[in-house]
């Protein structure tokens, strides 16, 4: 059973994952999913119009698929019939907007905005091992990059991703795919208090700047990995040597809830400050609309309506246009190296 496609008590409150997660908060994270989970199963509107789709195409399993290149390959087209492949492509399109990818799912190609394939390309290089470990994918949209983690052989990869549109556009992806190592539960970084050092690896790609408090943040990450884990962490940044951060007076290149946007020095200390050791920024480059773009299958503003038309060097708003950081580090081994003193 894939959450959600049976939805009848029993497998509602079924959390396989939780064994591989001992020292989770088993209670109040039990009572916490089922929440939630019985929530979006309610018949609301606003639920139905991705959950009917989801079940339209439900019934259907590809057999050959394929994470290991830059495009999430679920089934072939052959696979299916021309009927069911114009079924399949009409229940996918509801998912739109789709913003990661790209994906071709029983021969049909999405095209989303993102190329999340180059931020992936930038990250495999200093990829930890993920052999039989627990990963946590926080912020992970519609589990484009949970899906490439795949040929690494992860026991698991729990996806935290509270829209109700991403969760359902990976449940129906995984249905079709039929991998029991991936999971996603409608939770937000906020929920890492429930998981204290429970995960080798942590992913966090695209998310500090979108939190209010960032150094918060970090200190969750810290604490819900097990000593000796590692965090990827990858953010929106501006350009400069100075340990500063931008705090934008509303939007920040058109996105509200846009917080600190920081230096890559500046997020080196965050990551310092909250403990974090073997801290190392290993990528940084300017955003481009070579990676954001508008596609066919997400038709709204992309990155090239977010900056000045006369100076690609500033936001729509007149701050520096975004560059993308990517960080590594390690929580210690030992409790008393995981003092941070002056917090
Ligand atoms: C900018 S996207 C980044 C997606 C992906 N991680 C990537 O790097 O391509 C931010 C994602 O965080 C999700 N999100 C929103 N609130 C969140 C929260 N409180 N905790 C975790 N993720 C959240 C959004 O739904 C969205 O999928």
């Amino acid at each position: 059973m894939t959450f959600p496609f049976d939805l009848d008590d029993r497998h509602l409150e079924e959390i396989p994952f939780l064994e591989l997660l001992p020292s989770a908060r088993h209670d109040r994270l039990r009572a916490l999913i089922l929440e939630k989970r019985r929530w979006i199963s309610q018949p609301k509107k606003g639920f139905l119009r991705y959950r009917e789709p989801m079940l339209a195409i439900s019934h259907l399993r590809a057999r050959d698929c394929d994470f290991a290149g830059d495009i999430v390959r679920i089934g072939r087209g052959d696979e299916i019939s021309g009927q069911e492949r114009d079924r399949v492509r009409s229940a996918l399109r509801c998912f739109m907007p789709w913003r990661k990818g790209p994906f071709s799912v029983f021969g049909i190609d999405i095209d989303a905005e993102w190329r999340s394939e180059r931020k992936w390309n930038r990250i495999l290089p200093e990829l930890p091992d993920l052999r039989g470990r627990t990963v946590a994918d926080i912020g992970c949209n519609n589990g484009y990059y949970m899906f490439r983690m795949l040929p690494q052989r992860p026991a698991l990869v729990l996806g935290f991703e509270p829209s109700i549109q991403h969760f359902h556009t990976f449940h129906t992806l995984n249905s079709l795919a039929g991998r029991r190592e991936l999971a996603l539960e409608p939770l937000g970084i906020e929920h890492l208090d429930l998981f204290p050092d429970c995960f080798d690896v942590i992913f966090c790609l695209g998310i500090l700047y979108h939190r209010p408090s960032p150094v918060e943040a970090l200190r969750s990450l810290h604490a819900a990995l097990r000593p000796g884990g590692t965090v990827i962490i990858e953010s929106q940044a501006i350009p400069g040597d100075e340990p500063v951060a931008l705090f934008p007076a509303r939007t920040y290149a058109k996105v509200p809830g846009t917080w600190f946007v920081p230096t890559a020095a500046c997020l080196g200390n965050w990551l310092a400050r909250t403990g974090f050791a073997d801290i190392r920024c290993f990528c940084s480059h300017p955003m481009s609309s070579r990676e954001q773009r508008r596609t066919e299958w997400m038709e709204f503003e992309s990155y090239e309506d977010f900056i000045d038309k006369q100076n690609p060097e500033l936001t729509i708003e007149g701050y520096p246009a975004p560059w993308r950081v990517f960080f590594k580090a390690t929580k210690k081994q030992s409790r008393s190296d995981n003092e941070v003193i002056g917090l």
